[in-house]
């Protein structure tokens, strides 16, 4: 007998935000446990993305991923005001910015964590990120051959001048918690080593279709909460980010029968498995229907321990998300950004 779905939310499709599951984190900060994903991905414009939070805002989203490379921290401080004169709390938002990889460095990262708070127009973030473990930086909308002509390697004595940087803004109380993304073992075990304060978050690929076994565990293990970007499989992601190898989530035959059975899009599927491993999925979506099924996705009924199991046997090992724009002179491929082999690649 196929499961029925009874969601939790009014006739509009609103979910209270008081029935979102939350997570808390290693410092006692507590996050709703999905968040509405930002990036336009080259292709969606600010103000469209602008409009989309303010949809999120009244359906019951409260958890925004945002970063300063995404172009549009300006437009959403718009629609963040307007839902807080709209009667949002404050305390009830969890708002993340990144620091992109042009202001590594002891000295920029202030004044880069200063700017997404004046244009988020935010007294403080909940959370902030170092976006990538690299200097290495990217213009807007460049193709998968652009390099930076300054790109290094990793340098740990350089990422540890960022990190102190980072942990003054959490003294200095512009942010309250501090992470890291697209980090690797060998890199977060110097950081841990090193660091005066934890990162509670690392924001990392994670989908039916990648679920990096080794590195999920890693960080849990190390009360390091995983939230996971790009969680249905970016199925629109920019033009540099894709290759003829690369298999699409939503349309994994088990995840398709899963969704049969439940009477729900293949992504609500991803979602609930993401929220159910316990990962923070941070989903993009500008279109209200989507939104709203999405956010219901983590009020509805879970996931059985079976549905679990087959989608954990999906795994494809398939990274969208390679980054080669950020190679480095002498780097030989991609993968030496991953540390495959549990070393730094030089
Ligand atoms: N830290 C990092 O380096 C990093 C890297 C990549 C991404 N991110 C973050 O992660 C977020 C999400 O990742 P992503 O944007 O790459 O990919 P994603 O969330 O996996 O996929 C977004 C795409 O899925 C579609 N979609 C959303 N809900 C749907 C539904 N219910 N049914 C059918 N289609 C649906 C959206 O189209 P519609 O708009 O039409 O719904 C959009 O094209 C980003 O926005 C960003 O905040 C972080």
């Amino acid at each position: 007998m196929p499961n029925t779905t009874i969601a939790p939310s009014n006739s509009d499709g609103r979910v209270d935000p008081a029935l979102v599951p939350q997570k808390t984190l290693s410092n006692g900060a507590v996050m709703p446990a999905m968040g509405m994903g930002t990036f336009g991905s080259d292709s969606v414009p600010p103000e469209k993305v602008a409009d989309a939070v303010k949809v999120g805002l009244s359906l019951g989203w409260r958890h925004f991923d945002c970063a300063a490379v995404y172009g549009n921290e300006t437009v959403i401080g718009h629609a963040l005001a307007q839902g807080i004169q709209g009667g949002v709390r404050r305390q009830d938002l969890w708002i993340t910015s990144k620091l992109w990889n042009d202001n590594h460095g002891q000295d920029r990262v202030e004044a880069a964590c200063e700017k997404s708070l004046r244009e988020l127009r935010l007294d403080y973030l909940d959370l902030y990120l170092v976006h990538w473990p690299f200097p290495n930086h990217h213009g807007p909308g460049v193709g998968v051959d652009s390099r930076d002509p300054h790109a290094r390697p990793y340098v740990h004595d350089n990422f540890m001048k960022t990190w102190r940087a980072m942990e003054r803004l959490v003294t200095r109380g512009l942010v309250r918690s501090i992470g890291t993304s697209n980090m690797t073992i060998p890199k977060l075990t110097l950081l841990l080593r090193d660091a005066q304060i934890r990162p509670v978050v690392n924001e990392m690929e994670l989908h039916p279709h990648f679920q990096q076994p080794e590195l999920f565990r890693f960080v849990v293990d190390n009360q390091i909460q995983p939230v996971a970007y790009s969680p249905l499989g970016s199925p629109a992601r920019p033009e540099r980010d894709r290759s003829a190898s690369d298999t699409a989530d939503l349309d994994d035959p088990v995840i398709l029968d899963i969704a049969a059975q439940h009477r729900c899009h293949p992504a609500a599927v991803c979602l609930k498995w993401a929220l159910q491993r316990g990962q923070v999925p941070i989903p993009f979506s500008v279109n209200p229907k989507n939104l709203a099924a999405n956010l219901q996705a983590a009020v509805t009924e879970p996931l059985t321990a079976s549905e679990m199991l087959a989608i954990e046997k999906s795994d494809r090992n398939c990274r969208l998300i390679k980054g080669q724009v950020f190679l480095w002179n002498g780097a030989k491929s991609w993968e030496d950004l991953w540390d495959l082999d549990g070393e730094i690649a030089l």
